[in-house]
């Protein structure tokens, strides 16, 4: 019986938990149509190999790395309004991927890439130590259900992994409007020695995180909203 976290014999590696489920959802023709025409230049392919940030956006700059992009709605209003970054962003969602393509063919956006591949191997494989210089993760999915929550991306083994990949000053910037999940956020970034919280405690909305649709709602129906701010120690 192998113990956990190995390979049943004959199995080459452990099924590894995700914090996705492969989701059926309905690439519209808007979405199919900016796949065919941006997707050559904006989508990057998944190698296992270290990842050239001045080959893939043509310029050097600061790195941010968006993990879950959704429906890219933040991912565009964000690229739009820091031009001088580069933003490296990833998704397993077709549509999704779809849909910020569209925007970045609507808005010109040049500084976007897109990964549309689970970030967790990406962070594992391709992104070197300090390479980046932020990281985006808003309304990660909850994984309400307690025998779900280890499914959740915000855990000390993947935070670990974060820090290492940012640069000294480097910062990663979580939302979400689940408060049981800030708490951990909270918790966990708070626990990781290379980390330190630019707030005392839940950090004010940056200016640059726009209120989606969706947060809208939210708000409108009376939920909380958390950010979290932490960046490397020098
Ligand atoms: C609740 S949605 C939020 C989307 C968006 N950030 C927003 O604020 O609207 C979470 C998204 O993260 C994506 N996701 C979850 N785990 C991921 C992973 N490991 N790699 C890439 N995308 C992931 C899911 O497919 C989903 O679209």
């Amino acid at each position: 019986m192998p113990s956990a976290g190995q390979a049943p014999a004959g199995v080459a590696h452990p099924k590894t938990i995700k914090s996705f489920v492969r989701r059926a959802g309905r690439t519209t023709t808007g979405q199919a149509k900016a796949l065919e025409e941006f997707g050559p230049q904006y989508l990057l392919s998944y190698a296992a190999q270290p990842f050239d940030a001045h080959a893939a956006f043509g310029r050097t700059a600061p790195l941010i790395l968006e993990i879950g992009f959704g429906m890219g709605e933040a991912t565009a209003h964000i690229a739009r309004v820091r031009p001088a970054d580069n933003f490296l962003c990833c998704e397993v969602h077709e549509p999704g991927v779809g849909a910020l393509l569209k925007r970045i063919g609507e808005h010109g956006i040049t500084n976007i890439r897109i990964l549309q591949h689970d970030a967790v191997e990406v962070i594992d494989h391709m992104l070197a130590p300090a390479s980046l210089d932020g990281v985006h993760m808003f309304f990660p999915d909850p994984w309400h259900k307690k025998k779900h929550n280890k499914r959740r991306l915000i855990q000390p083994p993947l935070v670990a992994k974060l820090a290492a990949r940012l640069k000294p000053g480097g910062y990663i910037h979580c939302a979400t409007d689940w408060q049981p999940y800030a708490e951990q956020m909270l918790q966990v970034l708070g626990s990781e020695p290379h980390l330190q919280n630019t707030a005392d405690g839940f950090a004010p909305q940056p200016d640059y995180r726009p209120l989606t649709k969706f947060e809208n709602r939210g708000l409108r129906l009376g939920h909380g909203v958390w950010d979290v701010v932490f960046r490397r120690r020098p």
